[in-house]
């Protein structure tokens, strides 16, 4: 079996919101930004804009580069927290675009752990039933522009709109299938720290949830990111380990894109040098379920990833869900 990325694209709005634009709309300031987090500018999806326009463009993308039809997709996974509707599925809304009527569509919520872990199932899926899953999209979406307080500098500075993904394609061959170990965590006793209270079954909107601003994101920023930090190092060391690889064989770290702090303490923990790890926060922010595949699109096209190049993906956030993924360009 012969599992490849074929295809990967990535999508952000055009509308660019910077520090200077966020000064204007709560107490903070540019140089506090860019120290604390690492972050310049955001992008913002415009009213037309939902998390299933920007996955279809992401998709084009990746479709184009893979000569593959949109037609022949035999299963869709779209990692989302901010879905166009509660239901249906906004992967069924991509497969409506693309008009293949035989894919199996769902959503998967795993928030910035989101790709990794559409990753892990749809790689799974192929795994386990080659014959009903040769071609399987993974995606990433999310427009989170509506799903943050901008009242609230705790959090508005750190999010920004996006899509990534990437095509996988059995190619019945005995080529080594492209991802080769990964470890995936959860823990729902941290839903106080990151989550948004309301709008599900546990809290439904009412004008007082509106009122109180409880359908936005809550973070408890300095708890998260002591969590994230440890919980990305070991994850990633385990799945090193359990491939036998080391750091020095990996040609890029692909980290979830929350904290430029972040990023460099898991770095520096993991012995890999700032020109072997991926960052784009500086100019995207946190794209949560996007962040990685839109960082795995910029590297595969800027040609910072070469085929046969060891990938370590790792992500962090709510859930808690965190983990690490190795993967074969
Ligand atoms: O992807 C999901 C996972 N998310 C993360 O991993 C994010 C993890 N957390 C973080 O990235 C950081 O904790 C933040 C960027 C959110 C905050 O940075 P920090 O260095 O942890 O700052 P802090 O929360 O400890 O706040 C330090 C000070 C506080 O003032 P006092 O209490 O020291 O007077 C805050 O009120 O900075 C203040 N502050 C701000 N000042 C200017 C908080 N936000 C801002 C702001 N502008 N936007």
């Amino acid at each position: 079996m012969g599992i490849r990325i074929v295809g990967t694209g990535s999508y952000v709005p055009a509308t660019i919101r910077t520090n200077a634009d966020l000064e204007k709309l709560v107490d903070t300031n540019d140089e506090w930004i860019r120290t604390r987090t690492g972050i310049e500018e955001r992008r913002i999806a415009g009213a037309d804009e939902t998390s299933s326009t920007m996955a279809i463009q992401a998709v084009e993308r990746a479709l184009a580069q893979s000569g593959i039809e949109g037609q022949d997709l035999d299963a869709i996974v779209l990692a989302t927290i901010t879905p166009d509707h509660i239901f249906p599925n906004t992967a069924a809304l991509i497969q409506h675009h693309f008009q293949c009527k035989k894919a199996f569509c769902f959503d998967l919520s795993a928030a910035c752990a989101g790709f990794v872990s559409a990753m892990e199932t749809g790689f799974s899926m192929m795994k386990a039933f080659p014959e009903k899953y040769r071609r399987v999209l993974i995606c990433g979406s999310d427009k989170l522009s509506v799903i943050v307080d901008w009242t609230d500098r705790n959090t508005c500075i750190l999010f920004g709109d996006g899509a990534g993904c990437v095509l996988l394609e059995n190619d019945g061959t005995d080529t080594p299938d492209c991802l080769l170990t990964s470890r995936l965590f959860a823990d729902g006793g941290y839903t106080d720290v990151l989550q948004i209270p309301a709008g599900g079954s546990f809290m439904p909107a009412s004008e007082e949830s509106v009122r109180n601003h409880k359908h936005f994101i809550y973070m408890e920023g300095r708890e998260t990111f002591k969590l994230a930090v440890n919980a990305m190092v070991s994850a990633s060391e385990e799945v090193l380990a359990k491939a036998g690889v080391t750091t020095d064989q990996i040609a890029l770290v692909i980290p979830h894109q929350a904290n430029l702090r972040i990023i460099q303490a898991v770095a520096k923990r993991l012995g890999v040098g700032d020109d072997r790890v991926y960052c784009n926060i500086q100019r995207y922010g946190n794209t949560s379920s996007a962040s990685i595949g839109l960082a795995l699109d910029e590297a595969c096209r800027t040609g910072r990833l070469k085929r046969g190049d060891l990938v370590l993906f790792t992500t962090f956030g709510g859930g808690l869900a965190w983990g690490a993924m190795l993967i074969r360009y």
